[in-house]
């Protein structure tokens, strides 16, 4: 099997935790970079990739790099791929283009420059072209310029990773899936002790708990990826893999994974999203003000998300809520290893513990801190 170049993307902060889980999962060459981890492989490591990795974004296939200081230098580099491997005229396509200490400094150009190569390939080839179509393509391309040197990359994911389809049900400040997923790797648990989100929200990290714990990698809930629109596609190792997957998954939890959260719609979507997520019946969800938890005997892991307010004047009304998780966590916890996510370090202060390690990770473009905190 020919031998390629992948890229997973993640969030800043998660590429450890995600090296790990393609370590796990038998890739090679695992190399972490700042935004993500490269790894190599036939197709099967990027189709693994994308049926089983919980907290990459995507996974990106290499195609080219090459020094580019210049739109010609662009233009040529683009048109040195063998296009025609990859797109036929019938097809539809999409751009996206990160740029960052180049030259060129306009992604939108890059783009617009990287899709006038391609077609162009194709229609001196062919006659006709491939049409562009930004939502629903059946060929994404990535193409990144970093200190004048790009790189060419096929999308194997199509619509990112994070986009598990289990959530439907919005409501307020959901975490990402994948972020979500970090959160619970991060957290270090195993599935052999109790889970514990007592501000769950829409459900995200218990879900993700209980999809770990259960051996059911994400992908199986997606309705579909990137690489099986690709002419190459292979669906008898695509099969194979689903199949193995289904084999693989436990009928029971282990150890209880539990959800509360003060508000009645919150919890009513959250039941929506397990139940979707095929882990309706694994998880225990219930209304429940943090301040009257009463969590499984410990040991146990506890994540906790609570709201940490955009707005002037909105942190003054959450410091009793922090101070409330921190008496709740010293009387009714022992025994728990707790880490509370937050992008609010002065609202963390009221929680009035120490934290045992502190991880800085990106929730969108907000600086936000994973405290831990040992309840002996
Ligand atoms: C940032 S959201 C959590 C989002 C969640 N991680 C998700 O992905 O949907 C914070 C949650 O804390 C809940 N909350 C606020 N005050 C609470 C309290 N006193 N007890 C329990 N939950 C509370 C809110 O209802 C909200 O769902």
């Amino acid at each position: 099997m020919k031998e390629h170049c992948f890229f997973a993307t993640t969030a800043k902060g998660v590429e450890e935790v995600l090296a790990a889980e393609l370590t796990a999962l038998g890739a090679s060459g695992v190399t972490r970079e700042s935004g993500g981890v490269s790894f190599g492989g036939g197709m099967e490591a990027a189709y693994r990739a994308n049926l089983w990795l919980r907290t990459a974004s995507r996974v990106l296939m290499t195609l080219a790099e090459f020094p580019c200081e210049t739109p010609e230098q662009l233009y040529d580099g683009v048109r040195a791929i063998p296009w025609t491997s990859y797109l036929t005229t019938g097809m539809t396509l999409a751009v996206d283009s990160n740029v960052r200490d180049s030259a060129l400094t306009h992604s939108g150009f890059v783009a617009l420059k990287t899709k006038d190569a391609i077609v162009d390939t194709l229609r001196d080839r062919f006659g006709s072209r491939p049409s562009v179509d930004t939502k629903d393509p059946d060929l994404r391309i990535n193409v990144r310029l970093f200190r004048n040197r790009c790189t060419v990359s096929l999308d194997c994911s199509g619509m990112p990773l994070d986009r598990r389809g289990y959530r439907l049900e919005r409501h307020e400040a959901p975490l990402k899936e994948n972020l979500a997923a970090a959160l619970v790797e991060l957290s270090g648990w195993d599935g052999s002790v109790p889970f514990v989100d007592p501000m769950c929200g829409t459900g995200t990290i218990a879900i993700e708990a209980a999809l770990k714990a259960l051996r059911i990698p994400p992908g199986l809930l997606r309705a579909g990826f990137g690489f099986q629109r690709w002419p190459n596609y292979d669906r008898l190792l695509w099969s194979r893999l689903v199949k193995e997957a289904r084999q693989g998954r436990l009928d029971a939890l282990p150890a209880p994974v539990v959800g509360s959260d003060i508000s009645h719609s919150a919890i009513a979507m959250a039941h929506q999203n397990a139940k979707r997520a095929g882990v309706g019946e694994f998880i225990q969800l219930e209304r429940c003000p943090v301040g009257e938890l009463i969590p499984p005997p410990g040991p146990g892991v506890m994540v906790l998300n609570p709201p940490y307010g955009k707005r002037l004047g909105e942190e003054e009304a959450l410091r009793p809520l922090y101070k409330e998780v921190g008496d709740v966590l010293k009387q009714r916890c022992k025994g728990y290893t707790a880490y509370l996510f937050t992008g609010n370090l002065q609202l963390a202060k009221s929680v009035g513990l120490k934290a045992a390690r502190r991880i800085v990770l990106f929730n969108g473009p907000i600086e936000c801190r994973l405290l831990k905190y040992e309840m002996y």
